[in-house]
């Protein structure tokens, strides 16, 4: 027995030795020690052996299994290690990478997230309305007469249908109140269209952030906390803020922000921001009728709207604001 067992040891080992893929390899490992190999067979023999004999030809049974798994796991190794070399065979692995190109946030999606994160910190909610609107949300209800200079057809879009391309985001105010029940705190970040003449600081599209606080007792205190939070959030914990009175149809009193900034070797000068007040009680009264109830009657709330082209104009020096618009490539990648 042990003689044959010294046989299938050469055996294994030559076969071992020629098989030239991992395939081959397992055909050789299975015809020697599978369930049917020949090792496993010549075992069976142990039984037949007198009891003296069989110690050491069991230990010489193990040593002949041992050496051939060694051998097909040495084996195994070599194989793998000359499919990896033939599969990146001609690849020059010094050769510098491709340079992938990495986009980034456009200045005004940059500004309108970082407004809309800390006015939704402060516990506003996001709301939407079309850009196509009624005259009824963008003027009526707000309480801007027919004479007024905005609804004029010089400066405002006007479809065939008697709708228009929204002159700023107040319109969602309207929508916002039809549709819920106080208290009601929301932002709406959106485009407005006036058609304007196209220059340095004006485009016949801009982009404003309209806010909306509507709940009892709303006092213009917190009007001024509020914003005034929001603009140092904004530009800087030391940064200045001013009311100046103003005049707008759907809230009374009214006022304009200025804050006071520091462009790039400039002096720090007064910059006009935003447009805010308390609610007209008019506003209320459209929207109760519309509405059909007087839910909204006895509130008191604050609004105000901000252009957001203008604070990224401010923000990142921006001269132009057609810049904004036009996308060239060699402007939109100084940001982000
Ligand atoms: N809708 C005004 C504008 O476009 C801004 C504004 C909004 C003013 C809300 C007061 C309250 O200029």
């Amino acid at each position: 027995m042990k003689q044959q067992l010294d046989t299938i040891q050469v055996n294994a080992l030559a076969a071992i030795a020629g098989a030239e893929d991992e395939r081959s390899l397992e055909e050789v490992r299975i015809t020697f020690l599978g369930k049917k190999g020949s090792l496993t067979t010549a075992s069976a023999g142990m039984k037949d052996l007198p009891k003296e004999e069989k110690p050491a030809m069991g230990q010489a049974l193990n040593e002949v299994r041992q050496a051939i798994q060694a051998s097909l796991e040495q084996k195994r190794t070599e194989l793998q290690a000359a499919r990896d070399a033939a599969s990146v065979e001609g690849l020059d692995m010094t050769l510098e990478g491709r340079d992938l190109a990495r986009g980034g946030l456009h200045p005004l999606t940059e500004i309108k997230e970082k407004a809309v994160s800390i006015l939704r910190r402060m516990g506003f909610a996001l709301a939407e309305g079309p850009e196509i609107e009624t005259e009824f949300h963008c003027f009526d209800a707000l309480n801007t007469p027919q004479d007024h200079p905005a609804r004029n057809e010089k400066d405002t879009f006007y479809f065939d249908s008697g709708k228009l391309l929204r002159t700023h985001t107040s319109s969602v105010q309207i929508r916002t109140m039809e549709a819920a029940k106080p208290p009601v705190r929301i932002i709406a970040p959106g485009s407005a269209y006036r058609r304007d003449e196209i220059d340095a600081t004006h485009l016949s599209v801009f982009h404003q952030l309209e806010g909306l606080y509507v709940d009892e007792n709303v006092t213009l205190g917190d009007l001024k906390g509020t914003l005034e939070y929001f603009l140092k959030a904004m530009f800087g914990d030391s940064t200045e803020v001013r009311f100046r009175p103003h005049f707008f149809p759907f809230t009374e009193p009214s006022f304009e922000i200025d804050v006071k900034l520091q462009a790039k070797g400039e002096e720090p000068k007064w910059i006009e921001v935003a447009g805010c007040g308390m609610v007209d009680p008019a506003v209320f009264s459209a929207v109760s009728t519309s509405r059909g109830d007087q839910v909204f009657e006895s509130m008191t709330g604050f609004a105000f709207g901000m252009g957001l082209d203008r604070l990224a104009m401010i923000q990142w020096g921006i001269k132009d604001i057609r810049l904004l618009i036009e996308n060239d490539v060699r402007f939109l990648s100084q940001f982000g």
